[in-house]
This record gives structure tokens, sequence and C-alpha cells, in this order.
């Protein structure tokens, strides 16, 4: 954590969050859509919601909901120390809306709506365990991310469905419990776990270029600075602060962790190799 952007003490006087808003693809677009799904929410259940933003980083997304839903209850949950402050001072005027400053598993009180946004990229993936215990039955978990643009394979996803079990270990994936102790004890990658980071890497290469020149052709300099160093973390095969995945892989860890999506939106109509944003709208299923 100590390295990232979110928790670098020279970007202590930016507001990364804001600064992602105008001068990074999509990430305006995936605000409203996940507004709009909670707003969703809270008509469909008839009563006020406690909504957890997990993850929040500044808290603008946190401040955005606690605008739209002024009845709600909305927690900006973070960690590191400079977007924490920037979320305070933004929500200080929202007597409905409050900070969580310790890791999101220390979260233990029920909640009808988990809003994960940009963060699952930043989390040891059995959160989402968590995330269960938290949400009320009529519960809902709204979960996007930037993602690492699709690439798996047809063969990966059948593959993926038979799997019991998806292991991310130093920035590998393994698709059963014995195949990640294998490897622990002999130190060998299995070659479809590497073929797997070999795509991952091309994939993402191709989409932080097309960020980078988004960024550059704004003149939003500090979001390509920032980018650059992003993108060089999320290229390090064993950086778990920061390791984008494939929506599928999502999808499947979802489904084992019990969750049904109820909704799929891909941000960006562009080619599938600059499509990164997808948020879904899950409840906790069998
Ligand atoms: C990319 S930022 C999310 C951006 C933010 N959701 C927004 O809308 O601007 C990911 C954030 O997750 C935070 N984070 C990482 N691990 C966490 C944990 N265990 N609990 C809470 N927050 C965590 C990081 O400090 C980082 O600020």
């Amino acid at each position: 954590m100590s390295d990232t952007v979110y928790a670098d003490p020279g970007y202590r006087d930016l507001d990364v969050g804001t600064i992602m808003r105008e001068g990074h693809p999509d990430i305006a677009e995936g605000d409203e859509h996940i507004v709009s799904a909670v707003r969703k929410l809270r008509a469909d259940l008839g009563r006020p919601l406690r909504v957890l933003d997990v993850g929040s980083g500044s808290g603008d997304l946190s401040l955005m909901l606690a605008r739209a839903l002024p009845d709600c209850e909305v927690i900006a949950n973070e960690i590191a120390p400079n977007p924490l402050a920037q979320a305070r001072a933004k929500l200080a005027g929202r007597p409905r809306a409050r900070v969580f400053d310790r890791p999101f598993e220390e979260w233990d009180e029920p909640v009808e709506v988990v809003v994960s946004w940009g963060s699952h990229h930043h989390l040891a993936h059995d959160y989402l365990r968590h995330v269960r215990r938290v949400l009320t039955p009529d519960g809902v978990l709204v979960i996007g991310d930037e993602f690492c643009p699709e690439y798996l394979t047809a063969e990966d996803r059948e593959r993926l469905a038979r799997a019991e079990e998806v292991l991310l270990v130093d920035g590998y994936v393994f698709d059963s419990a014995a195949a990640a102790e294998a490897y622990r004890a002999s130190g060998e990658v299995p070659e479809w776990s590497l073929r797997l980071e070999r795509d991952r890497r091309r994939a993402l290469w191709t989409w932080y270029k097309f960020v980078g020149d988004h960024a550059a052709a704004r003149g939003a300099w500090p979001v390509l600075i920032a980018e650059l160093a992003i993108a060089r973390d999320d290229l390090v095969t064993g950086n778990a602060e920061e390791h984008k995945t494939s929506p599928l892989l999502l999808e499947r860890e979802l489904a084992l962790n019990g969750f049904a999506v109820h909704d799929k939106t891909v941000i960006g109509d562009r080619d599938p190799a600059l499509q990164s944003f997808v948020v879904y709208t899950c409840r906790a299923g069998a």
C-alpha cells in the first residue's frame, strides 16, 4: 500500500479521484451508472439504505451518492491517509455520511449496498466473502472496475467454469487449491497460468497506451503521470496492490462466492481491446 499513487505522500496535495474524473476515460460515466443503480434499489425497497463504498478513494462517488440519496446513510471506507483526509473533508457537511477508516474486512454492520468502484483490483479477492457476510438478504453488491480488457479465451472460460476455486497467488491465476499449493511448494508456475499472465500484460499495455493518449490529448498531465506509475505497478506480476484481471474472471469469482449477476453494463462503446470498465449489479444467490 505504501508506494501506490493512492498512498504516496507526493500526491498529498492532489485529489487523484477528482482529476481522474476529468482526464481518464469512462470513470464519470461509471459514476452515473452506479448512482442510478443505487437510486433504483432505494425505490424498489422503499426504505432508506445503508450504503458502504469500499475503497472510496477521495470520496467523489460517496459524495454523489449522499447527494442523490439524502435519506440514506453513506459510508466512505478508505485506509490510505491522503484520500481518507480528502473524503472526510468532502463529506463533512453531510449529516448522514461518514468515513470508516479501517480495512473493509473489519466492517461488521449490515448494509443494503456495497459499492466497489475501482477497488476490486486493489483488494485480496476473498473480500467478496466478507461482502456476502455484511449484505442484508435483500442487499446488492454494485461492483465496477477498471479491468484488464478481456483476455480470456472461450477455452479459458470453459476451464474456469469447471473450477471449484479460483485463486490469485503472486499475480498468477490458479484454478484449484491443489495447483496453487503445488506452485507454493515448487515455485513452478503452470503453463496455463503463465500464458494468462502473458496475455494480461499484452492487453493491459494496449489499454494503458489508450488511457495515456486520452489524457495527453486533454492536457491532463497529472493523470498521465499517475497512469504511468499505475501501469508500471500493474505490469509487475506479483504486485498485489495493483493487479487488474479480466471481467470473465470476476464473473466466475462472483458465482463461486454465491452472487448472481442481475445487470452487466460495459462502459465505452469501442473496440473490445479498449473496453475496460464494466459495472455489475449482483445479489446474493444460493
Ligand atoms: C482506485 S482507488 C478507488 C477509487 C474510488 N472508488 C473512486 O471512486 O474514486 C482504490 C482504493 O482502495 C483502497 N483500499 C485498498 N485496500 C483497502 C481495504 N482493505 N479497505 C478499504 N480500502 C482499501 C485504496 O487505498 C485506494 O484508495
